[in-house]
């Protein structure tokens, strides 16, 4: 595994097995030192620039989080519209200026491609935190940190990704990191959110299974993790009906019980009517826990990026 230090993290085909090794073993370290005393200063006289040009709560606010428990500084841009692209301005020439203030960048943009664009101008590393409905990758990590601790492991797992997975840019960051541990991958999705081709021929190319299930409910009964995901209502091509598609897939407790499934259930939130508040007392409801590994990812690769571990 070469340094991190550095780099940017634009796309998770950016890391080889070794490395998402790293991040994650980086992680359950930050997890374990959390309560200990230099962990509070690991990062002191660095800043991140956060900068968020899409809504946003659990990336920005754990990124912050992230920043701030290690010693760091944090500088944000919250929406849009409080940011000079409003007045015209271009996202490279924003990030140049940026990069004066920061020494590393987390972007969140509706534009697909706009941290690879935002990476070529800096010279501070670039941390995509959602470029449209292309990648997530930070998300991708906390989610198979997430899998490999409800889990026990991340070998050979069955998949089951459930709901937009057209627009759905946290499944496509997820596919690609569950590549090299040889998943199996459930696709379950209403014909207009399918998931596309490039993400299938990914699959192919690592020979893994892409396997459609019978039903949603067969999909239940063989998958060890379940990750539903809502459909980006604001992503949608012209003429596909949001009122009928919200309604396609929907996990609750009696759907649970009636296919006998033990996966842990998984959700990058927001969640809306596809998974039913009824599953939340179940001890397989990992969807808070999930959001929570959050601030152990963003540490690891702030750190490492910073190298500051
Ligand atoms: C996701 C995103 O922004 O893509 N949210 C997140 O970061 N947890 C999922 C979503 O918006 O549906």
């Amino acid at each position: 595994v070469g340094s991190m230090t550095g780099r940017d993290i634009v796309a998770i085909s950016d890391f080889n097995r070794a490395e998402l090794d790293l991040i994650l073993e980086t992680a359950l370290r930050c997890e374990l030192g959390a309560s200990k005393r230099h962990f509070s200063h690991l990062l002191q006289g660095s800043i991140l620039a956060a900068v968020f040009l899409e809504p946003s709560t659990r990336t920005r606010l754990s990124f912050e989080s992230a920043m701030q428990r290690l010693g760091g500084g944090v500088i944000s841009v919250a929406e849009a519209l409080s940011s000079s692209l409003v007045k015209g301005e271009s996202l490279s020439d924003m990030i140049r200026v940026i990069e004066q203030y920061a020494d590393v960048i987390t972007l969140r943009s509706p534009e697909k491609g706009a941290a690879l664009v935002a990476a070529d101008v800096a010279s501070i590393p670039i941390i995509n935190g959602g470029d449209g409905t292309h990648e997530h990758p930070t998300q991708a990590l906390l989610d198979l940190y997430t899998i490999k601790k409800e889990r026990g492991r991340l070998d050979g797992l069955t998949v089951a990704m459930v709901g937009d997975l057209k627009n759905g840019r946290t499944v496509h960051s997820l596919i690609q990191a569950l590549l090299p541990y040889k998943p199996t991958i459930l696709p379950v999705a209403p014909e207009e959110l399918a998931l596309p081709e490039e993400w299938v021929r990914r699959a192919s190319e690592a020979n893994v299974h892409v396997e459609h299930p019978a039903s949603f409910d067969d999909a239940l009964a063989h998958a060890d993790v379940i990750y539903m995901t809502r459909v980006q209502r604001e992503r949608l091509s012209s003429g596909v009906d949001y009122a009928t598609l919200q309604y396609s897939y929907r996990l609750d407790r009696a759907a649970i019980e009636r296919t006998r499934c033990t996966a842990s259930i998984m959700h990058p939130l927001p969640r809306l009517t596809e998974l039913a508040e009824d599953v939340d007392v179940l001890p397989t409801a990992a969807y808070i826990r999930q959001a929570g590994n959050g601030i152990w990812v963003r540490q690891a690769l702030l750190g490492l990026v910073l190298g500051g571990f």
